[in-house]
């Protein structure tokens, strides 16, 4: 089912989730069906769970069949990936900056600090173990999905509001849609 998507400013979004106790639970199984759902309604990177109201440590992200984001053309896709009590361990002290969106803060892009590399475990909705190194727009969409979990949304970890505004008007090239 395609849920509504909460947008900055709902107190829901700046609470911590709680993690998952049986991530093989039915309720697990239909709150990720509904994630994709609603990820793929509005052509999304990515969904926390907390985006849609339920307060668990629950992400998706990604794409099954690797295509190319039409708004990150030339970023390489992550794979599709359910994400659960997910552990994030920083490789190294390296950020870098990118321009990011979020879906619960439609129509604004802004530039966020983002560790390099990255390591992420935890599970998948089969209770299978993940446990990856990525870098890059990878990592960035995993740091950003994973701080939904912590009540962190990405304009509050923006250090220059220079960078920051209206996706039309800082990118008139890019096909419209929504924003993450
Ligand atoms: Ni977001």
């Amino acid at each position: 089912m395609i849920r509504d998507i909460l947008r900055m400013g709902d107190p829901r979004l700046l609470k911590r989730s709680a993690s998952v106790n049986d991530p093989r639970a039915p309720a697990i199984q239909a709150l990720v069906a509904d994630l994709f759902e609603t990820m793929r309604a509005v052509d999304g990177a990515g969904l926390a769970a907390p985006q849609i109201g339920v307060p668990l440590r629950v992400v998706i992200f990604g794409y099954a069949d690797q295509r190319p984001n039409p708004r990150y053309p030339e970023m390489e896709v992550p794979p599709e990936t359910v994400l659960i009590n997910p552990e994030l361990i920083p490789l190294g002290e390296e950020m870098e900056d990118g321009w990011e969106g979020c879906l619960s803060v439609p129509g604004l892009r802004g530039v966020v600090p983002r560790y390099k590399h990255l390591r992420y475990r935890g599970v998948d909705q089969h209770g299978q173990p993940i446990d990856r190194t990525v870098s890059d727009f990878h990592a960035r969409v995993v740091q950003h999905e994973c701080d939904h979990l912590d009540g962190v949304l990405y304009p509050m970890r923006i250090r220059d509001f220079r960078n920051f505004g209206y996706t039309d008007v800082l990118f008139p090239d890019l096909p419209p849609g929504a924003d993450e």
